[in-house]
């Protein structure tokens, strides 16, 4: 039943890219756990969190984990929230090999630092690098239940999925 690949990890590590790339290289089908949600509901992230707030994202993340590992032989990218989750982190593992990717904090502030798109590092005030290092710190227990991580900073997008694919011995 371990079919799927699903990546995990922090937001900005890279997961939407590297999943399609993943996707694409494999020849399989790719689902993006937060455009999925974005698409059920019909607005944004940002929207949801604003009109409905967080505790109703997480019921749609939830309801869209129990869909999608029920699907077979896919790349998934999840939400950087996604796993902290006991019951979305065994659905995922129950239907595939976990992958989360890593990268500094540092990058992680650069690559997240546009305001609007990321309600959980908006709400954080100014100190937007400190909010960043402390909820990696609250979820390393759940990255690390990962299969395999890989810290994607100084390696190309086509490197780390060639990595991952001769890891898991992963081919079209
Ligand atoms: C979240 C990460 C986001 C999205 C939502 C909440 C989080 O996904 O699911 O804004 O709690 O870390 P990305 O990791 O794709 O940015």
């Amino acid at each position: 039943m371990k079919e799927n690949v699903i990546l995990i990890g922090f937001m900005g590590v890279g997961k939407t890219s590297l999943g399609k790339l993943l996707a694409s290289k494999l020849g399989r089908g790719f689902v993006d756990l937060d455009e999925k949600i974005e698409h059920d509901a019909g607005m944004s992230i940002p929207q949801i969190f604003e009109t409905y707030g967080e505790k109703y994202f997480r019921e749609l993340e939830k309801n869209a984990v129990k869909e999608v590992s029920t699907r077979r032989n896919i790349v998934i990218a999840t939400g950087g929230g996604t796993v902290k989750d006991e019951e979305n982190l065994q659905l995922l593992k129950n239907s595939g090999v976990i992958i989360c990717l890593t990268t500094e904090p540092e990058e992680i502030y650069r690559r997240t630092a546009r305001q609007g798109e990321r309600p959980v590092l908006d709400g954080g005030g100014s100190e937007r690098l400190e909010t960043i290092k402390k909820l990696l710190a609250e979820r390393e227990k759940f990255y690390k239940q990962a299969d395999y991580q890989i810290d994607t900073t100084d390696w190309s997008p086509l490197q780390i999925v060639n990595n991952i694919c001769e890891k898991f011995k992963l081919q079209r």
